[in-house]
């Protein structure tokens, strides 16, 4: 059911972004890849073909970059039907680091909040405008948005206030703005990854990953990105998911 639909991908050059891509791409989608201008947009592009894929440079945070991208997306293939909003960025600092005798940085916290919160929201609220010219179908849907939380938006361990936060008001945002949108027939879900294995992870030494695998209940492995990317498809194929965050984590609780 992919097939013929035009999906904008953020953070699409890598990782859970790019594991959709790809899929989208195998199963007849055409795919415009939103990423940092310095990011594998191209390369990725390139590789999976400029007949169905294409690089947007962009930052999420931009209302110009995302309203170019949006363009462009229109101008290449005409439309947009799904918007995965997977550009995302992590820290980890206490709130107070009692060694160093320093308060958590403000510059930080907002940091990631504007990325990952306002980044989403921006890449949202202007992509309606291009999914509303869309002709519904019988059900009267004109799109779907998927956005990206976090298990840490529920149990966020040491470190992770800000990154939490950014992800909590991701979940909060989810029905909100799925009620804003169903006169339009847009529906909007929230997927809620536990640990998947991405170049994000991959920095960490194999003894830390090991040890995270065996943290989750079952499967005791890390998710692929093409798992995730199967539950994007999923949510895009089934018209009665919305205004709901999904968890995607093997039953893991993440302890502190
Ligand atoms: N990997 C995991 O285990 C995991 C778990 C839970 C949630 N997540 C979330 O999934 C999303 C994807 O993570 P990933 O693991 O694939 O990470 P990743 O680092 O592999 O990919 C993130 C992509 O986002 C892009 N990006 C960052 N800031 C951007 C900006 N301002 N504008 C546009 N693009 C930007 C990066 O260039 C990169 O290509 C993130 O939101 C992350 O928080 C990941």
């Amino acid at each position: 059911m992919l097939k013929g639909t035009v999906a904008l991908v953020t953070g699409g050059a890598s990782g859970l972004g790019r594991g959709t891509v790809e899929r989208f791409i195998k199963q007849g989608a055409k795919v415009v890849v939103g990423d940092l201008p310095a990011s594998k947009g191209q390369s990725v592009a390139s590789e999976l073909g400029e007949a169905n894929a294409m690089f947007a440079p962009m930052d999420v945070t931009s209302e110009s970059d995302v309203q170019a991208a949006l363009d462009l997306t229109k101008q290449k293939f005409g439309k947009l039907d799904v918007l995965v909003n997977a550009a995302g960025i992590a820290i980890a600092h206490k709130t107070y680091n009692s060694n160093k005798k320093m308060a958590h940085s403000l510059e930080d916290f907002s940091k990631v909040l504007q990325v990952n919160t306002a980044g989403t929201f921006n890449a949202i609220r202007l992509s309606v405008g291009l999914m509303i010219e869309n002709t519904p179908n019988q059900d009267g849907q004109r799109g779907v948005i998927i956005n990206t939380a976090s298990v840490a938006a529920f149990d966020g361990q040491i470190g992770q206030a800000a990154y939490s936060a950014s992800k909590g008001a991701i979940v909060g945002m989810t029905l909100p703005i799925a009620r804003d949108l169903s006169k339009d027939g847009i529906r909007v879900v929230t997927i809620a990854p536990g640990l998947f294995d991405t170049p994000l992870l991959r920095a960490l030494p194999e003894k830390v990953r090991v040890f995270l695998a065996k943290s989750i209940p079952f499967p005791q492995r890390l998710g692929s990105a093409d798992e995730y990317a199967m539950l994007v498809q999923q949510i895009v194929e089934n018209p009665m998911l919305n205004g709901e965050t999904i968890r995607l984590d093997g039953a893991l609780r993440m302890q502190a």
